[in-house]
């Protein structure tokens, strides 16, 4: 009786909690993610080429004389994974506190980034697009927008995984943009990745069913948040004490390799917000790049490929075109974006300032955010920043 009555209680309570989460608006929760630690917030609305709102997360330094700092999430993150650690370890916070005025992006179909123009985010043709479309429209809006909303000609760029492909596309293909950056920090960027040994990669042999799977279903977001959402159940199961702490990292570290890294304290902070949904053409295209061992435009199949690039096999990204002073950071413990194949990318890039191999051998692909210790990865980074504009300003 009494375990019923506790069950009720927790029940109710959890369903209180959804209530008030259903409550809290993308932006509140934005805004939150910066104002909790007592540090300033705006947001700011930017609309792509092709229509797609997207929103930036300022920390403002207006009267900094260095330039800002734009920073990209990788594959199902948000700006909001940049601040869970609390000021002391995340970077957005490491960084206002070294002068710079921070900018962190969401890119296209991310909970915090779901508007359009014209689109129904609900539609086939609003999720028709994969990193490709993220590299060549989200990041060229978002660097215009802040090189006009604070006159500084220059940015710092700052990314995790899929946030170093997506520069890498933009600097590829509108070259004109390699110009706009003092310094660009690349932590394992997820451009070729056809070393990857992480059990993900098994999926890969059907990469068919899976386009099928969201044809017939007609579900081409995965894993976006919503009160019903499996993720949402998810986070709550994990709040109620349904499913504890340690099962979920035990699966964290099935997919990225184990390193008992994380502060266990901070795992249901991550939850709230984390994964914060893609497209299933990301998936895709990831997928088809692992199996062609190319950091390559999207493969539509022969018959689309021949019509828009005029061969069967998509073009490679022209990685001799991204001029932009790049140091990578990588590990020899990520199973996701291997150690082999970001010294390969290194090989393909003109200006690689520096390759900084990352100490520790477990250092994993999530490390990158959420390991304990990465402030101390976070302030090397922060030092070369300055220390490049440093070397900048004495040409
Ligand atoms: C920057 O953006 C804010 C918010 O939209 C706006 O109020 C401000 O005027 C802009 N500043 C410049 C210099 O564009
Ligand atoms: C990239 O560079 C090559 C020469 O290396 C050039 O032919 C090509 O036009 C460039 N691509 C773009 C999109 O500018
Ligand atoms: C873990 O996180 C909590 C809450 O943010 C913090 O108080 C604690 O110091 C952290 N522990 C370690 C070992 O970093």
């Amino acid at each position: 009786m009494f375990r019923n009555v506790t069950l009720y209680l927790t029940l109710t309570l959890a369903i209180i909690v959804t209530q008030v989460d259903c409550a809290k608006s993308p932006n509140d929760i934005l805004r939150y993610s910066i104002t909790r630690y007592g540090y300033p917030v705006e947001l700011h609305k930017v609309t792509t080429q092709d229509g797609y709102i997207l929103t930036l997360v300022r920390i403002p330094r207006k009267s900094s004389t260095a330039a800002p700092v734009l920073i990209i999430h990788g594959l199902l993150s948000s700006s909001v994974d940049w601040t869970v650690q609390g000021p002391e370890r995340s970077f957005s916070f490491l960084a206002s506190d070294a002068g710079y005025d921070v900018w962190l992006g969401n890119v296209r179909g991310n909970t915090f980034s779901k508007e359009h123009t014209k689109l129904d985010t609900k539609s086939r043709e609003y999720w028709r697009f994969s990193f490709h479309e993220i590299g060549l429209y989200d990041l060229p809006a978002m660097v215009d927008y802040i090189r006009a909303n604070t006159s500084s000609e220059v940015l710092h760029y700052v990314s995790h995984s899929q946030g170093g492909a997506v520069f890498l596309i933009m600097a590829s293909l509108r070259p004109a943009y390699n110009r706009k950056f003092a310094s660009v920090h690349l932590m394992a960027p997820a451009a070729l990745i056809h070393h990857g040994t992480s059990p993900v990669f098994y999926s890969t042999s059907r990469l068919d069913e899976l386009e099928t799977l969201a044809k017939v279903t007609q579900t081409y977001e995965f894993a976006g948040r919503g009160s019903n959402s499996p993720i949402n159940l998810l986070d709550l199961a994990h709040r109620m004490g349904l499913i504890p702490t340690d099962l979920l990292l035990t699966n964290v570290w099935f997919f990225a390799g184990h390193h008992d890294s994380i502060n266990r304290s901070i795992v249901g902070e991550i939850l709230a917000n984390t994964p914060a949904g893609c497209s299933v053409f990301q998936l895709l295209h990831f997928g088809h790049n692992y199996v062609a061992k190319s950091f390559q435009q999207y493969d539509y199949g022969w018959t689309e490929n021949m019509q828009r690039y005029g061969s069967r096999v998509p073009p490679e990204y022209p990685l001799q075109n991204v001029t932009a002073p790049v140091t990578l950071y990588y590990s020899a413990g990520d199973n996701f974006v291997p150690a082999e194949d970001v010294e390969e990318l290194a090989d393909s890039l003109p200006n690689v300032v520096h390759k900084h191999k990352i100490g520790v051998r477990k250092w994993n692909h999530v490390d990158y955010l959420f390991d304990m210790t990465v402030h101390r990865l976070y302030r090397t980074i922060v030092a070369s920043m300055t220390d490049q504009r440093t070397k900048r300003d004495a040409k």
